[in-house]
């Protein structure tokens, strides 16, 4: 297994000179050489260069936060994959929450992102996760354990084979997923242990079910109001093999204490 991630989500948050001051702070605090995690950077499209120059020649890696599901044409706003290879991303999000719920992005659409930008080398991390809703539904059917369960994980085997279905077992080795719960994400809403935990057990084993040869070594994130106060909680569970931080990632304090948990 690769090593543990700690990836900042910036959002569309920070402009240019802030994101180079961000970023060339996360550089002095960790140093170039830290290797304890892998450290992602993900700024926003008009901060790229700036936090790619800052972190160059660091151990830091660089991604993108959305990506379009075709190279090249008449797509009027839309950045391609080998647009952020060009513009120096190792790793790009795909089929964040935000884009899902408030974009409207589709399961469709989400499967061309992945396939082209595994197909074009970035590393890319898949984000899945229930609503509150469908947690709910599950939860009110907990005298029946097998209908709680099959409730609450099928959204996230919708969204995991949809979106890894075309992939073979190479490719997959290119994929990090993100299990966020819609309900968690900027909310300050945590999940527990216990329901990461049987979270990340079944993407384990349904990845393991899809891809008998390498699903194994995906590794699998936990996001959703990660903070300094419940890091250590989240890097107890043993299944999480690191974390995807909103919020907290925009402060150099937090996220570089973020870091050094995930580091361990
Ligand atoms: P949050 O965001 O840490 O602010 O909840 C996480 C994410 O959306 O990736």
């Amino acid at each position: 297994m690769d090593k543990k991630l700690a990836v900042g989500n910036w959002k569309m948050n920070l402009l240019r000179e802030e994101a180079r001051e961000l970023s060339g702070a996360i550089v002095n605090l960790l140093g170039e050489d830290y290797e304890d995690c892998q450290v992602v950077l993900v700024p926003p499209y008009t901060a790229l260069d700036v936090v790619g120059s800052c972190i160059s020649g660091s151990n830091i890696e660089l991604g993108a936060q959305n990506v379009f599901g075709r190279t090249m044409g008449a797509f009027t706003g839309e950045v391609s994959a080998p647009m952020l290879v060009d513009a120096g991303c190792r790793w790009v999000i795909v089929g964040h929450s935000e884009r899902r719920h408030i974009l409207g992005e589709t399961d469709e659409q989400i499967r061309e992102k992945v396939s082209l930008s595994v197909s074009c080398g970035l590393k890319t991390i898949l984000c899945v996760g229930e609503t509150e809703a469908q947690r709910e539904e599950a939860v009110s059917r907990s005298e029946d354990a097998l209908a709680r369960k099959s409730l609450l994980f099928s959204p996230i085997r919708t969204q995991i084979e949809s979106a890894l279905g075309p992939l073979d077992e190479k490719q997959v080795s290119d994929i990090v997923i993100a299990y966020e719960p819609v309900w968690a994400i900027g909310t300050g809403k945590n999940a527990t242990s216990l329901e990461i935990e049987e979270i990340h057990q079944y993407i384990t084993e349904l990845l393991a079910e899809m891809f008998p040869g390498s699903g194994n070594n995906v590794r699998i994130l936990y996001g959703g109001s990660v903070k300094t106060g419940n890091i250590e909680k989240i890097m107890s569970v043993e299944e999480v093999d690191g974390v995807l931080v909103g919020g907290a990632s925009l402060s150099v304090d937090s996220f570089f204490r973020i870091i050094k948990s995930v580091g361990g």
